[in-house]
């Protein structure tokens, strides 16, 4: 039987999310107030050194640059790099002042030990097939009580932004022959405490935070799936043409039951952590 490739994993997430950093970077402004809610938890400060993990477009990494001050220092990492570049090149050159551009594996990050005073996470523990690797590269990286502030989906059932899409997905192509780590497995009740205190981190805070997602029609939502799911982008770029097609019809039929007063309503559950070394 085949084992789980995460090498494999991890490049397939690189090239869909290097495919979609534009567009991924057009959609976070519907998550503005969620990336709002995170560095508020995260409270950097004048002159902290701040990691922004999975940075995506850098626009968390650019709040705590704002924050930070120019005299003290944001790293934006992501393994697509792309991602970095997409983000960096829309920002106005006075937030880059305190910000650094790093592109590698969260999973085996190029940092001292004990060389930040907080790392934040936006939507991306979930993505790495090692979360607990990830988690103890952070502790050896962070100085004592340093904070970590994460942001995860929560369990499935409540997160119709990306089940719809899934499940349509399901039943219309043969799944993975290896099973690939959910997206949602952090926001099981107990799960991100678990993992998190496993990795030797004191846990602050697990709360649950609503993140509206409404859509026009079912194309707006299906193209909303496609802008932030980079691996899935990815896998089903290489789907034929008349396969793509049936699938668009499948996600229409799925979110029939969703219009509620002239829009497409899939608002979904997010858990926001802070935890401290
Ligand atoms: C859903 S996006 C989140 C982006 C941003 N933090 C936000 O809040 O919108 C997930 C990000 O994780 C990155 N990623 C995936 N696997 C990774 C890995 N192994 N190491 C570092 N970054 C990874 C992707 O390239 C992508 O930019």
């Amino acid at each position: 039987m085949s084992r789980f490739d995460a090498e494999r994993f991890k490049a397939n997430e690189r090239a869909g999310f290097n495919r979609i950093a534009a567009r991924y970077l057009d959609a976070s402004a519907s998550r503005a107030a969620l990336q709002a809610a995170l560095i508020e938890q995260a409270a950097p400060v004048a002159g902290e050194r701040v990691l922004d993990l999975a940075s995506g477009p850098c626009l968390l990494a650019a709040d705590a640059a704002r924050r930070v001050g120019p005299g003290g220092l944001v790293i934006a990492s992501d393994i697509a790099e792309g991602m970095l570049a997409v983000g960096r090149s829309a920002l106005p050159p006075e937030a880059l002042g305190p910000m650094r551009f790093c592109a590698a594996d969260g999973e085996h990050l190029p940092f001292a030990d004990g060389g930040f005073d907080l790392v934040t996470i936006g939507l991306g523990l979930f993505v790495f097939p090692h979360a607990e690797r990830a988690l103890a590269e952070i502790r050896r990286i962070l100085v004592p009580g340093g904070r970590l502030a994460v942001s995860v989906w929560g369990a499935r059932e409540t997160v119709p932004l990306i089940a719809h899409a899934q499940d349509c997905i399901a039943r219309l192509i043969p799944p993975p022959r290896v099973p690939r780590p959910s997206v949602f497995r952090l926001g099981e009740p107990g799960a991100l405490e678990a993992l998190l205190s496993t990795a030797g981190l004191a846990v602050e805070s697990v709360a649950p935070w609503t993140l509206p997602c409404r859509f026009a029609s079912p194309a707006d939502y299906w193209q909303g799936f496609l802008d932030l799911a980079g691996g899935a982008a990815e896998s089903l770029s290489r789907l034929p043409a008349d396969v793509q097609a049936r699938l668009r019809d499948e996600v229409a039929r799925e979110v029939e039951g969703c219009w509620h007063d002239g829009q497409l309503v899939a608002d979904s559950q997010i858990l926001l952590a802070l935890a401290r070394r």
